[in-house]
């Protein structure tokens, strides 16, 4: 089949529309309040393509400086994490509630650094994304292998189970959610992943999500997506934006990033 055929056909979903197109900067533990005022207020005038939905998610204490700033903008704002718990005595956790107080549209949860440094496991990685649908919120779950997963061939197998967990959990409403892969291996390092290896996974996870009716969920790449990288990439059929670390704490290279979709 010639390629443009194969491009229209996973980026039409079978109601004839165009899949969303996503870019979420995921602030990690970075920033400060006058720094975040200049990134959020060039954002917020910033002239953005109508077909993407563009997002931050900073540190929890910025939440309410970013609903400031962005209410009334088209650019929404999310968390990072969040518990699996609806209230109580779980200290230096944040509910789902607050997220939803503080008018949070995303949570990311999974993401491949508290799976490594806080021993996230796929179950409560599923059950984090559950509370968040639950609330009317949208989980962006990560999923992605290490550098050792990857050369010893276990790519599709671990990203599979990751997603799996989820899926098994959520049943029919998994089409609420938006996934992101991000190898490991190209976070924060610099290396990214080509628009090949990057599309041949998300074309794997994207057959997964067919099976279960869940085809039309947006698929994220994230993992050192910058201003140059990132128009190719978001051009493989089955790329439908990106969760940007690092690039998304420079409004410059942020917004040519979201320009890239
Ligand atoms: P990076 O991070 O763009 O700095 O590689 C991406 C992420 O971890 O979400």
């Amino acid at each position: 089949m010639p390629a443009q055929f194969r491009r229209r056909r996973t980026l039409i979903n079978k109601n004839g529309r165009m899949r969303k197109k996503i870019v979420i900067g995921n602030w990690k533990m970075n920033g400060s309040l006058s720094r975040n005022a200049e990134l959020l207020g060039a954002i917020a005038a910033a002239a953005l393509p109508e077909e993407a939905e563009v997002a931050v998610c900073p540190p929890f204490p910025y939440l309410q400086q970013c609903r400031d700033a962005l209410q009334g903008t088209s650019v929404g704002w999310g968390a990072q994490d969040v518990s699996e718990h609806e209230c109580g005595a779980f200290t230096g956790e944040v509910a789902v509630s607050m997220l939803l107080d503080l008018g949070c549209r995303y949570a990311i949860v999974g993401h491949s650094e508290r799976r490594a440094m806080h021993g996230e496991t796929d179950d409560l990685v599923a059950r984090k994304a559950q509370v968040v649908l639950a609330a009317g919120l949208v989980p962006v779950v990560c999923v992605g292998e290490t550098l050792e997963e990857r050369e010893a061939g276990l790519t599709h197998a671990v990203v599979l189970r990751q997603l799996d967990a989820v899926l098994d959990l959520l049943g029919n409403q998994s089409t609420g959610i938006v996934l992101a892969y991000e190898p490991v291996w190209a976070i924060g390092t610099g290396k990214t992943a080509t628009p090949s290896e990057a599309q041949a996974v998300h074309a794997q996870l994207r057959l997964r999500l067919v099976e279960v009716g869940a085809g039309d969920v947006p698929i994220l790449y994230g993992g050192s997506v910058k201003p140059d990288n990132a128009g190719e990439l978001f051009q493989s059929p089955d790329i439908d934006g990106g969760l940007i670390g690092g690039a998304a704490l420079k409004s410059g290279d942020f917004l040519n990033i979201v320009a890239a979709v």
